[in-house]
């Protein structure tokens, strides 16, 4: 028996057509081999042109390796399959064949332009109706292939020949717009045919020139124009190609959205709709000229994800009655996404639906939204056959939807599915599982995969719900690790990181938020803040940790290093961090709720904590890189930080100048304290933790590390105390508060049941989920050991009466999984290792064990102490 390999993949990409790498990286995972396999070359064989040639390498490698051939030139495609050979030379059966195919690579390529309304669309009053556009063109015979490449100022959706193109919803998504506009590549063959077709497009305001930002908001940020720019290029026969190109012989009309905005929702008057605007033969000569606006080809790129989709429906549980007569639906779920509705009535009958996360007195309570109406208005045409509408461009965070001006039998018609909850997100694929013996803690978990859901809406989000729905650095810099075990966020936030890269200023100081809106005075000028401009060296360090690419840390270097220049240069000789704005331990849960940033911790710990941490990671970096003197003087600068921060705020006993959970978990898990002192430090922070009634005390900076901090230091029960207490504020109390995603504040809701009345009260925030990546590798036990899981520690550390747990995840090897039961006072623990890994089996009171891949059982008597909590 020899291996068996899968389909390669090309860089991070779920689907490789129009890819923007010539040289596309390629993984595979070696599916299954016997014992003690191990992979000693492999073969990339690489049809072109009608021709095969294959490549062998002599190499163990299966992750990212280089793309062996010649690049690939613009719409190139081709089919690759690999082969490996283990040690005794043969090889296995080559994998099933996939398909690459590159989209347009160069400037050049382009010759479409933005097209858009000739009208004046009054981009600041309040008529914003958007366009349509549209033109028709001949198909000769011999069509063979045909591509779209499109994108958008504003969001579009195309549509050919009456029916939809693709089915990504809010492209082309949001990036910096000046630098870097994304454009996708459909496959759209078999939606033409020869003779006369139409092409057409319908246009929204979105994050280009829709409102963003609190306090009313920024409009026109990027521009007062929607335009569409598409490119369909033709390929027949005959070897000859067509391009059909946005230019000024389309043609618009006002389209039947009314109004569409991201934040406030979308009006849709269904009298309006051109029945047929998007087929052959739909008369359009009262139709507009187009405006022809200008886009550099060059700010043109391909993506490094999958867009966002549809990924689920969900019909409501129940449908209430308020105390003041209002008809609310409950979807039992705080969601993502819009409803769609069915239904009939009669002309003119408009329904309107309002979304909240939650109720108060039994009514939708929508202070939390702040100025986000987060409101759709459908205007029915009055077809007796009934009509099916659901928003374009907008998308709400909820849980309640209040439905007015319904014509029908609102209960009868729920039952029928007149009114469906889409959940849409950008469609990362799962990688990550947790499961235990407490169901309370499965729902937590369960909460923190819904937070991620919601907030992975094509960029990381702070929330999906308010006037923000930003790309918060320090939000996702607490949750990357916690996000890349769930799903694979590899080629999302590779790209998020590029337009962090892009909005990071000369001087190295990287945003609270990206993209920035440049227009809002509040949090701009940008000034460093220590926590959130760290996004620029713990993403990268985490997506090569949990991804095993060094692509990534090589091309973020620059800005890695660029941030940990600038912390150098602000702390100066003292090497502390200690002037300036700070946001410090974020929502400390002591913190008042108008002041969030007033923490226990005080702030300039954090910053020069974080500042020798970051300077670590760019010394492990340039380490990885093997830039051997960036390595070396990275670490005397992270040495001297480190001093520095322990010198200020670490007494001889330990004691910390904040005596507070964060600061401790911080020094701890930063590895900031001298050996002598970790053991103190750990013992006041379990104190720290009993003297609080093991309820938590730390905002969005000592969260994910506090767990950590105690069960690395032999005060694992501390750490499952935090875990498991239910009294505010703790990770349960949300649970027995009946969230179904995880809060901005602990106690959003307050014990009363009424909604916290701080401004940020959003019930849909990742980042105090981020305790998720200890359940998954310390609870449950899975950690990577080597970046990419190539040695996968597996270290489950019961505790907390817990009886069972456990842990699946895709790695880029293949699925690893662990789980551990106790029965009778002994552990039993079952592992899973893909090929091309090896496992360190670490059971607490055990010798490490070495293991290779494959399933691997082991069992260990309990002390008294655990097997009895
Ligand atoms: C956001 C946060 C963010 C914070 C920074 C809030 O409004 O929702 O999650 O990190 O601002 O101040």
């Amino acid at each position: 028996m020899t291996a068996t390999v899968s389909a390669a993949r090309f860089e991070h990409h779920r689907d490789a057509l129009g890819v923007g790498e010539s040289r596309p990286r390629l993984s595979w995972v070696v599916e299954s081999a016997p014992a003690g396999w191990v992979q000693r070359a492999y073969r990339v064989e690489i049809e072109r042109g009608g021709s095969v040639r294959a490549f062998e390498v002599a190499s163990a490698e299966q992750v990212l390796v280089a793309w062996p051939d010649e690049s690939l030139v613009s719409r190139e495609s081709s089919r690759v399959r690999v082969s490996v050979a283990g040690a005794d030379g043969s090889w296995s059966a080559p994998g099933d064949w996939a398909r690459v195919e590159a989209g347009l690579l160069e400037p050049g390529d382009w010759v479409a332009g933005p097209i858009g309304a000739i009208r004046n669309e009054n981009p600041l009053r309040d008529d914003r109706r958007p366009s349509l556009v549209r033109r028709e063109f001949p198909v000769r015979p011999g069509l063979v292939r045909a591509r779209l490449y499109a994108t958008a100022h504003g969001l579009y959706q195309a549509e050919l020949n009456g029916s939809r193109v693709g089915d990504d919803l809010l492209s082309p998504g949001w990036t910096v717009y000046g630098k870097r506009l994304r454009y996708y590549t459909y496959d759209v063959t078999a939606q033409l045919s020869e003779g006369p077709n139409a092409i057409g497009a319908w246009l929204g305001d979105g994050w280009y020139r829709g409102r963003l930002g609190w306090r009313g908001g920024f409009r026109n940020v990027y521009g007062d124009d929607l335009s569409f720019l598409g490119q369909l290029e033709l390929s027949y026969a005959d070897g000859s190609r067509e391009v059909v190109a946005t230019d000024t012989s389309w043609r618009s009309a006002p389209s039947p959205i009314i109004a569409s905005g991201i934040y406030d929702g979308e009006d849709y008057d269904a009298r309006a709709e051109l029945p047929g605007w998007s087929r052959a033969g739909y008369d359009d000569t009262d139709w507009d000229r187009v405006q022809l606006r200008h886009r550099d080809p060059a700010t043109l790129v391909a993506p490094t994800a999958a867009p966002v989709r549809v990924t689920e429906e969900r019909a409501p549980l129940a449908v209430l009655t308020t105390p003041s007569g209002r008809r609310i639906l409950d979807f039992g779920q705080n969601l993502v996404g819009v409803v769609r509705l069915r239904a009939t009535a009669p002309a003119g009958t408009t329904v309107t639906l309002r979304t909240a996360e939650v109720l108060q007195d039994g009514e939708l309570y929508t202070r939390p939204l702040r100025n986000a109406r987060s409101t759709d208005h459908y205007t029915f045409a009055g077809r007796p056959e009934g009509e099916e509408w659901e928003p374009r461009f907008t998308f709400h965070g909820f849980r309640y939807v209040e439905v007015e001006g319904w014509a029908g039998d609102l209960d009868a018609d729920v039952t029928e599915g007149a009114l469906i909850a889409r959940i849409l997100h950008s469609d990362l694929e799962r990688t990550g599982w947790f499961s235990s013996s407490e169901p309370d803690l499965d729902r937590l978990h369960e909460n923190v995969v819904w937070g991620m859901r919601g907030n992975f809406v094509d960029l990381p989000t702070d929330c999906p719900q308010r006037d923000e729905r930003l790309g918060w650095t320090g939000d996702i810099q607490v949750f990357a690790p916690t996000a890349s075990f769930l799903f694979d966020v590899s080629g999302m936030l590779t790209g998020w990181l590029r337009d962090l890269s892009a909005e990071q200023l000369p001087d190295g100081t990287v945003p609270w938020y990206v993209p920035v809106i440049p227009a809002d005075t509040m949090w701009t000028p940008q000034r460093p803040g220590a926590a959130w401009g760290d996004a620029a060296t713990v993403v990268p360090w985490t997506l090569y940790q949990r991804f095993g690419d060094t692509g990534v840390l090589r091309a973020q270097f620059d800005s890695a290093r660029r941030w940990v220049d600038l912390q150098a240069d602000i702390a100066g000789p003292s090497r502390l961090w200690d002037t300036g704005f700070q946001l410090g331990d974020w929502l400390d849960p002591a913190a008042p709720p108008q002041d969030p940033a007033d923490a226990q911790t005080d702030r300039y710990l954090v910053a020069s904590a974080y500042f020798a941490h970051s300077a670590r990671l760019v010394a492990r970096m340039a380490g990885v890189l093997g830039d051997t003197e960036a390595e070396a003087s990275y670490t005397t600068l992270a040495d001297e930080a480190r001093d520095a921060f322990v010198g200020r705020y670490v007494g001889d006993d330990g004691r910390m100048a904040s005596d507070a959970q964060t600061a401790y978990a911080l020094a701890l898990r930063f590895e900031l304290l001298p050996a002598g002192l970790r053991a103190r430090a750990a013992d006041r922070l379990a104190e720290l933790v009993r003297a609080s009634g093991s309820r938590i005390a730390t905002g969005f900076v000592g969260t994910p590390l506090v767990t950590d901090a105690l069960s690395s230091e032999g005060r694992l029960d501390a750490a499952y105390d935090l875990l498991l207490e239910r009294e505010c504020p703790s990770w349960l109390y949300q649970v027995s508060m009946g969230a179904t995603t995880i809060w901005e504040r602990w106690d959003s809701m307050l014990p009363d049941g009424t909604v916290n009345p701080g401004s940020m009260t959003s019930f849909n925030h990742y980042a105090l989920g981020a305790v998720a990546d200890w359940l998954h590798r310390v609870v449950a036990g899975l950690a990577p050991e080597e970046a990419g899981y190539r040695v996968i520690r597996f270290a489950p550390r019961p505790g907390g009466g817990l009886t069972s747990a456990s842990a699946r995840h895709r790695t880029p090897y293949g699925e690893a999984s662990v789980s551990w039961h106790i029965v009778d006072g002994t552990l039993r623990v079952r592992v899973e290792v893909p090929v091309g890994a090896t496992g360190i089996i670490d059971l607490d009171g055990g010798e490490p064990e070495h293991v290779g891949h494959g399933v691997h059982e082991r069992e260990l008597a309990l002390a008294e102490a655990v097997s009895a909590a």
